[in-house]
């Protein structure tokens, strides 16, 4: 794969809440996972909530079973979590925060503030080989704090910038954009890897995807919405195709 791939992981959380609206087993994240995995993702994400609104603890076992393609587990700073994780030794973990009453996950991670406590919670994880990934606002601040924690990886998040374009309001669009694009560079050069994620759709996905920086966008309630109208495998190609296009 060449080294300009960008790397497209499929969140599968809301073929859960989908599911789970029913209390049944369909339908199944596993068969949305492996159906995403052929219409090529790269990678499939999944955010094992406290509540356990959505993904639950077998959907992760069975991810760990059937996947080809690696699993980014999302999941809070939590000894819960800590102990689910290292058992599975996930190719990745995405640390997230998380609020009981939030309707999905609203902003980054305070690193900077937490600095102590997060070194000491991401050791063990890296110890087991999983590649520890922070999610974060696009704040110089909070990079720094990642880098020094141990992190390689950052996920940017991209909520502020999508929702101000879903709104309309075009400059303030533009100006996170030119934040992400800034620190995007500015991980980077720090040796950060850097990915980017939430809220992304077919009219926001191009420009993020053009920073050169950027190796990876984290992508689901979009693709799942839009499966309903094209299928699962349609939307995904369509999002690869712009992520491509946007890359040459
Ligand atoms: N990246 C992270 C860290 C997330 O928490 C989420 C939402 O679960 C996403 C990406 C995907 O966001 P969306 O579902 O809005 O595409």
């Amino acid at each position: 794969m060449s080294e300009n791939h960008l790397r497209l992981g499929v969140n599968i959380d809301h073929v859960a809440t989908v599911r789970n609206a029913r209390g049944g087993a369909y339908p199944d994240p596993l068969r949305a996972a492996k159906l995403a995995e052929e219409a090529g993702a790269d990678g499939i994400t999944a955010h094992l909530r406290e509540d356990r609104r959505h993904i639950s603890d077998a959907d992760i076992d069975g991810l760990m079973e059937v996947l080809s393609v690696p699993l980014n587990f999302e999941m809070a700073a939590t000894e819960e979590m800590q102990k689910i994780a290292l058992r599975h030794k996930p190719h990745a973990v995405c640390i997230v925060p998380e609020k009981r009453e939030e309707r999905t996950t609203e902003g980054g991670l305070e690193v900077a503030r937490e600095e102590n406590k997060l070194a000491h919670f991401i050791a063990p994880l890296r110890d087991v080989g999983c590649r520890v990934s922070i999610f974060i606002a696009a704040d110089q601040r909070q990079i720094e704090a990642a880098h020094r924690i141990g992190a390689e990886v950052i996920e940017l998040h991209t909520g502020a910038y999508c929702d101000a374009h879903a709104e309309g309001r075009m400059g303030d669009a533009t100006q996170e954009l030119e934040s992400l694009r800034q620190m995007s560079a500015f991980a980077r050069s720090l040796g950060l890897e850097v990915h980017a994620g939430h809220g992304l759709t077919y009219d926001t996905v191009k420009p993020v995807a053009a920073f050169p920086e950027v190796k990876e966008l984290n992508i689901g309630h979009f693709l799942i919405g839009e499966s309903i109208f094209l299928g699962l495998t349609p939307a995904i190609q369509e999002m690869r195709r712009l992520m491509d296009e946007a890359r040459t």
